[in-house]
């Protein structure tokens, strides 16, 4: 019986790799792309030459409207079936800018846009498509912890605020730096990882909501907003670290966000899987407040949801 999996971010990076592997290990999914500009339509074609069922949805991820727009037209072909039943989203798309000023059309923080509220959009949106059993994965980042032992000293670490002040830019100390740029990406994801515990205690049971963290995996576009040195370096030197634990290629990572998607990693709903496994995020040391607080402004940023 086939069914729908939605994802966004499988242009490029470790999602392009995620999406061949999601449809070869199930080729009963109907594959949904989320992508903006012409690169989902041009994949969704090169992905249904081996007969898979692949769909694009144009969707720019830093605006709202156009979120919405694409949950919507989801949920329009649910309901008309010509989309089978919805049993899958991957929030994989995320980007990291090198200043905290750079703002959507929405007016948010750019980065914040994308890697919190648009995934909060889209989850929202489709809550009462999803048929149990689903999973929800959300690409997170060992960046959350920030601590040498995650990040190695490439980024620095979180600064949590009130959600409704990390929404928009100048959040953090030298708005104008990179640093605060790998701040407000830091925090970010430490804020993602808080709405999975959120959307595990208010989604219906058998709608699983999983953090995949796929560790430090040179050579994607990730860095593309960066100087050329650090692109540079990005590119030539330091996929050598894939030689080493400390790093993980395209296809490893493609792989093992794939395998979470397919259920292939053993993960309960809320939990945090570091690559294979899962494992403890920085997240669990808070209280529920904070993840409350954060729901709260996440609604009130993205909604109203009627439905
Ligand atoms: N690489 C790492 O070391 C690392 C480590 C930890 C976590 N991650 C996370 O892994 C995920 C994938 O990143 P990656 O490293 O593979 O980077 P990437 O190559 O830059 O891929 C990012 C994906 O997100 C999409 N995206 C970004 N902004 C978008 C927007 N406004 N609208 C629609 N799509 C948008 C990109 O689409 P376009 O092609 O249109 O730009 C692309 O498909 C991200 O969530 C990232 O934060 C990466």
């Amino acid at each position: 019986m086939s069914h729908t999996v939605i994802m966004t971010g499988a242009t490029r990076g470790l999602g392009r790799v995620a999406a061949e592997r999601i449809l070869a290990g199930s080729p009963q999914t109907h594959l949904v792309l989320l992508a903006r500009g012409g690169a989902g339509a041009g994949l969704a074609e090169e992905l249904s030459r081996d007969g898979h069922a692949v769909t694009s949805i144009p969707a720019d991820l830093l605006s709202l409207g156009s979120v919405r727009g694409a949950a919507d037209e989801v949920a329009h072909r649910i309901d008309g079936g010509t989309l089978p039943p919805l049993r899958g989203l991957v929030g994989n798309a995320g980007l990291l800018y090198t200043d905290d000023v750079t703002q959507s059309p929405d007016g948010f923080e750019a980065t914040f846009a994308v890697n919190v509220l648009a995934n909060h959009a889209l989850v929202r949106r489709l809550q009462d498509r999803f048929e149990a059993p689903s999973r929800i994965v959300i690409t997170v980042s060992d960046a959350h912890f920030g601590d040498f032992r995650h990040n190695k000293g490439m980024m620095p670490g979180p600064s949590w605020q009130d959600p409704a002040r990390m929404a928009r830019t100048s959040a953090f100390p030298r708005p104008e730096s990179t640093t605060a740029g790998g701040i407000a990406y830091a925090t970010s994801k430490l804020a993602a990882v808080h709405l999975v515990h959120e959307y595990a205690r208010r989604l219906p049971p058998g709608i699983d909501v999983i953090a995949y963290n796929p560790g430090f995996v040179p050579g994607t576009g990730l860095s593309r907003e960066a100087g050329a040195a650090v692109r540079f370096v990005m590119r030539a030197v330091m996929p050598l670290a894939t030689l080493t634990p400390i790093a993980s290629t395209q296809q490893e990572a493609g792989q093992q966000l794939a395998d979470v998607v397919l259920g292939r990693t053993a993960a309960g709903s809320g939990s945090y899987v570091d690559r294979t496994s899962e494992a403890r995020s920085s997240a669990e040391s808070y209280d529920a407040e904070r993840e409350r607080r954060l729901w709260e402004v996440a609604e009130e940023l993205t909604g109203p949801f009627t439905r």
